[in-house]
């Protein structure tokens, strides 16, 4: 009884302040924008914290989730993110990470896969993990201790955000966003705006952060410029505000960022592979291979002689095929300049070993299928990967060099009022350093080109077109 007495004084003492439980409990030192949001977490129902990438954010969530599961009676505390990966693997562990620093928390609660639980009471005293896919996910908690956190809450989906509001009806009903402002609308973005009066709001830019260094800002910036869009949401914490004349707006990519692509049910789906070759020098060779819109990875490497990469592409593919039980792949490969080798070897190599494999010889300054449009072959796939990332079923891995070459690549209309993409030289003069990855990416997109089939060679080697 003594302990209890001892407990209940414990949950008392920190009811309200959040910074002392996780100084004292917790055994962490916040930053100063995390002593700040903690506080605000302590006194307000709603709060809103938008940054750079890597300043500390999910930690924060983290320690919330703790406090309140520490000191509220029977709390449910649902949480979410727009994708599994970002809950499941980034979010939930870092609960626990904190959660296991003091031996209280830890012989109090439970810490499992998609819960924390507290180990008297499992059922009315816990937090949760629910992905944000369908509004019925956050369904159904009407508590007095209610906490719902929302991590890269510019991904989530306003009818989400719809059932969470509907369960903020009680005093002790709280509310947390935290992201990377990514998008121009939805209820992350009206926080700090529209309905700022609802919020305690935050921006916490990565110069402000001391965890993040200060050559991730600088070499963004170095690059992009302070004012590109790429800089403004992954740096600085502001929401973009779309380049005039850059093809893909930045919100488009990093929602495909943020997407979990679920991947293609039909099995007549193959995969693709997209390859951008560099040799020797600063520019990179890279690989990126899809399942229907799913994106399965992006391989990147500099150095290599046209071997190697032979070697490197044909081990990714097989291997993909061989974890995904696809029977066929297509390989879009850049045929211009040292592409030229890879391409004849890999036809070499798929013919000699029997492979199932088609190799499509790429030439961005190609004639385009549609030549009313389109100036050139790369503008058109540019533009058909834009119309997919509108219709939005392509899912991308987090990259910061993708989602900066992606958004800044220019266009224009020629005197035929065709678009024409900015030139890889213009491209390079401006960033000072090849567009490869988005090249990469939207050749694993593409359609066309001079398809050199197994049956072509078969048939003694000759193009069908191109
Ligand atoms: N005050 C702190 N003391 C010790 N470690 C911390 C602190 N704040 C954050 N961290 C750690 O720093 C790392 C990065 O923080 P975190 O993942 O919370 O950043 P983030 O803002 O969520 O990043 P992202 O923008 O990538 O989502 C994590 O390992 C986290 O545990
Ligand atoms: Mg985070």
């Amino acid at each position: 009884m003594e302990n209890l007495e001892e407990l209940a004084q414990q949950m008392r003492r920190y009811i309200d302040d959040p910074v002392a439980f996780v100084v004292n409990v917790l055994h962490a030192q916040p930053d100063k924008w995390q002593e700040d949001a903690l506080r605000a977490i302590g006194k307000n129902s709603r709060v809103a914290i938008r940054s750079g990438h890597g300043v500390g954010k999910t930690a924060f969530e983290a320690w919330c989730v703790d406090w309140f599961l520490f000191t509220r009676p029977y709390p449910k505390i649902p949480c979410t993110a727009p994708t599994q990966q970002q809950l499941f693997d980034i979010l939930w562990p870092e609960i626990s990470k904190w959660l296991k620093r003091s031996p209280l928390l830890d012989g109090l609660f439970e810490w499992q896969k998609t819960k924390v639980t507290m180990r008297a009471m499992p059922e009315r005293w816990f937090a949760t993990a629910r992905t944000a896919s369908k509004p019925e996910n956050m369904a159904g908690f009407h508590e007095e201790h209610l906490l719902f956190i929302c991590d890269e809450a510019s991904g989530i989906d306003d009818s989400i955000y719809e059932t969470i509001e509907g369960a903020l009806t009680t005093k002790d009903a709280k509310l947390i966003l935290c992201g990377n402002p990514t998008k121009n609308s939805g209820v992350f973005k009206r926080a700090f705006y529209e309905d700022r009066d609802l919020y305690w709001t935050q921006k916490v830019s990565c110069f402000d952060a001391a965890r993040v260094t200060d050559d991730y800002s600088q070499r963004l910036i170095k690059q992009y410029g302070e004012d590109s869009d790429v800089v403004r949401v992954r740096v600085l914490g502001e929401f973009p505000k779309a380049e005039p004349d850059g093809l893909i707006p930045l919100e488009l990519v990093e929602a495909a960022m943020m997407r979990d692509a679920s991947m293609e049910a039909d099995p007549d789906v193959m995969l693709d592979v997209g390859a951008d070759i560099a040799r020797f020098g600063d520019d990179e060779t890279i690989i990126v291979p899809r399942i229907g819109g799913k994106v399965l990875g992006l391989f990147h490497y500099t150095k290599q002689d046209t071997m190697t990469t032979c070697g490197k592409i044909l081990s990714i593919t097989k291997g993909m095929m061989a974890e995904y039980a696809k029977p066929h792949a297509t390989l879009h490969i850049d045929d211009d300049g040292v592409g030229g080798g890879v391409t004849d070897r890999l036809r070499e190599v798929v013919l000699e070993q029997g492979l199932n494999i088609d190799v499509v010889a790429c030439h961005n300054g190609g004639a385009p299928g549609d030549k009313e449009h389109y100036a050139n072959w790369v503008t058109e796939q540019w533009c058909g990967l834009k119309q997919r990332l509108v219709d939005g079923d392509i899912s991308l891995p987090q990259d910061d060099e993708l989602a900066a070459q992606l958004s800044t690549r220019k266009y224009l209309l020629n005197s035929r009022d065709q678009i024409i993409l900015e030139d890889k030289k213009t491209f390079k003069k401006r960033i000072h350093r090849s567009p490869d990855r988005a090249d990469a990416l939207v050749l694993a997109f593409s359609s066309g080109g001079s398809v050199d089939t197994s049956l072509a060679q078969l048939l003694g080697g000759a193009r069908f077109y191109g």
